[in-house]
């Protein structure tokens, strides 16, 4: 793989640059850095430090969607002063600071919130090679009382561009924050640049959907990127034969607020869509004899908080049980019609509710749950078969699924949607790391075929493991016997009919800190294909 790195400069060096005035820190740098233009140290090469307790008016943190941020007098704050995040009209909306200058750094990101949510989160969005990814890095449980601090730590790839760190939560609450700070941890590298990727060869690679071709299909998730990129997209299509929409098909990506709001009236029990930004995916997809899981439509996450309210305004009344119905009803309607009718026979399967089980094992009380009731599951299947093609597969799907708990409470709301007939299979994420029994796992598998009588996929596969000693190695090993024993329980007639991963490269994916998935960023195969490829053969 190919970068620009124009500089390479230790921090103590750089710090030096940035304290002292006269041209010996410049002499002792010149000395330090590997392969540069060295002839005057370039003010970006300074270790860049954000840390602010928002005492001032000029402050360095920018609004992200359409939230506001501004500097307000607070009592409950270290000095008396927090930066307040408001006007939130999306969970994702909040604060962000632009963090291009820690390109290749390891990070510490530190910050107190208070918040009548439950919980306040800070994120890094960046993109590979154009293709963005989110990732979370630290998460805090708040009050509207007082300051809760927490501090995590992030590896930010050396070929991430576009990169900002942002504080959101999953509601729609203001945000108080304070002695909020993102600092490099060590040494700075300063990597001025990224340069193209040298991307491996890989159409001589063994295939995966060839290899489990008589078990199941071999699955990926995608976004318009990897669609679009010549050396994704030709390894995707050799290797896979399923793909899912790492976002697009989210209700957040297909509902379109400013058109429901521009009339209330007229989208009051039908909200406006949008569906445009799904061809680039969609086309790929049919092009390249595909099939596609149509990921999903009853969510409570990546789902607008707006659709909830009456008059599509947060905050006011809530809409009741009879509106919602409705436009649960239309929204899976209206995104069964449009796919029927623009890529007919395309996706095999939805997941038609995803996680509503929350960590207690209870269902999750989500605002699904709140304005339609216990019963909103049944209702979202019962829609979703009316308006389903023939053939198309009904799926329930959750992560940590294999746990005995959880999976007592989803068995418990899935019985009576498989009772009506309205339940095809369920899904098992499958965010799991290396120290999940692979025996546990598969009992479990087992059970939701047993119980209800359904087949089985793995829909969003990705295994973490902490990097140390041989952890390539161990992944591997795991990613291997995990894949025997998928192919050991469809040879016992437990019907697993497709395995997903949830991502193509590491840095790519949505938990990179733990870098979960089979293929390095220039497309060699890590040890984990390796392993896949092994336990097929
Ligand atoms: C994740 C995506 O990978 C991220 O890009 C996005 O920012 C958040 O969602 N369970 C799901 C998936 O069902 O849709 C989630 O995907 C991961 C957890």
């Amino acid at each position: 793989m190919k970068r620009k790195i124009l500089a390479f400069v230790s921090a103590c060096a750089v710090v030096l640059s940035a304290c002292s005035s006269n041209g010996a820190a410049d002499k002792e740098i010149t000395e330090t850095a590997s392969e540069a233009v060295m002839s005057n140290i370039a003010e970006e090469m300074v270790m860049p430090d954000i840390s602010d307790n928002f005492l001032q008016e000029l402050y360095i943190a920018k609004k992200r969607g359409k939230a506001l941020v501004k500097r307000v007098e607070d009592t409950a704050a270290t000095d008396g002063s927090a930066l307040l995040i408001y006007n939130r009209i999306e969970s994702w909306n909040g604060a962000e600071y632009d963090c291009e200058k820690f390109r290749g750094n390891d990070i510490n990101v530190k910050g107190s919130f208070r918040s009548a949510g439950a919980s306040v989160r800070v994120s890094i969005q960046y993109d590979i090679n154009g293709n963005t990814s989110y990732n979370s890095i630290c998460t805090v449980k708040t009050n509207n009382d007082s300051y809760s601090e927490v501090n995590g730590d992030f590896t930010v790839p050396d070929n991430a561009e576009k990169i900002i760190v942002y504080i959101e939560s999953d509601t729609l609450d203001d945000i108080y924050t304070d002695n909020f700070s993102i600092r490099t941890i060590g040494e700075y590298k300063y990597i001025a640049e990224v340069g193209d990727i040298d991307f491996a060869d890989t159409s001589a690679y063994p295939s995966l959907k060839e290899l489990y071709g008589d078990y199941f299909r071999m699955g990926i998730a995608i976004s318009p990127t990897i669609a679009a990129n010549k050396d994704y997209s030709a390894f995707v299509c050799r290797q896979f034969n399923s793909v899912t929409m790492e976002n697009n098909f989210k209700p957040e990506a297909v509902l379109d607020h400013n058109k429901t709001v521009s009339d209330v009236e007229k989208y009051m029990e039908s909200p406006a869509l949008s569906f445009e930004h799904l061809r680039t995916e969609l086309d790929f997809a049919r092009d390249n004899g595909m099939t596609v899981r149509g990921h999903t439509l009853v969510w409570h996450s990546q789902t607008p908080e707006w659709l909830f309210y009456k008059n599509y305004a947060v905050g006011d009344e809530l809409a009741d049980r009879e509106l919602m119905l409705k436009r649960m009803e239309n929204y899976i309607k209206s995104v069964m019609e449009w796919s029927n009718e623009n890529y007919p026979g395309l996706i095999s399967s939805w997941d038609v509710v995803n996680e509503a089980a929350d960590d207690n094992n209870k269902m999750r009380e989500s605002l699904w749950y709140k304005t339609i009731g216990e019963d909103y599951i049944e209702q979202a299947f019962a829609f979703a078969r009316k308006y389903a093609p023939e053939g198309t597969k009904l799926f329930y799907n959750d992560y940590n699924s294999y746990m005995p708990s959880k999976q007592n409470c989803i068995l418990g709301f899935l019985k009576p949607v498989a009772e009506q007939g309205n339940l095809d299979g369920v899904g098992m994420q499958s965010h799991i790391n290396t120290e999940i029994g692979v025996g546990t796992f598969m009992s479990a598998l087992e059970k939701y075929h047993s119980e209800l009588g359904v087949e089985i996929q793995i829909t969003e596969l990705d295994v973490a493991v902490k990097k140390g000693d041989g952890w390539e190695e161990k992944q591997g090993d795991y990613y291997g016997s995990f894949l025997s024993a998928l192919v050991d329980e469809q040879k016992k007639g437990v019907p697993v009919t497709s395995v997903t991963v949830w991502g193509l490269t590491d840095s790519m994916s949505w938990k990179a800190a733990d870098h979960p998935l089979l293929m390095n960023d220039d497309l060699t195969p890590k040890p984990a294909f390796e392993a896949v490829v092994k336990a097929a053969e």
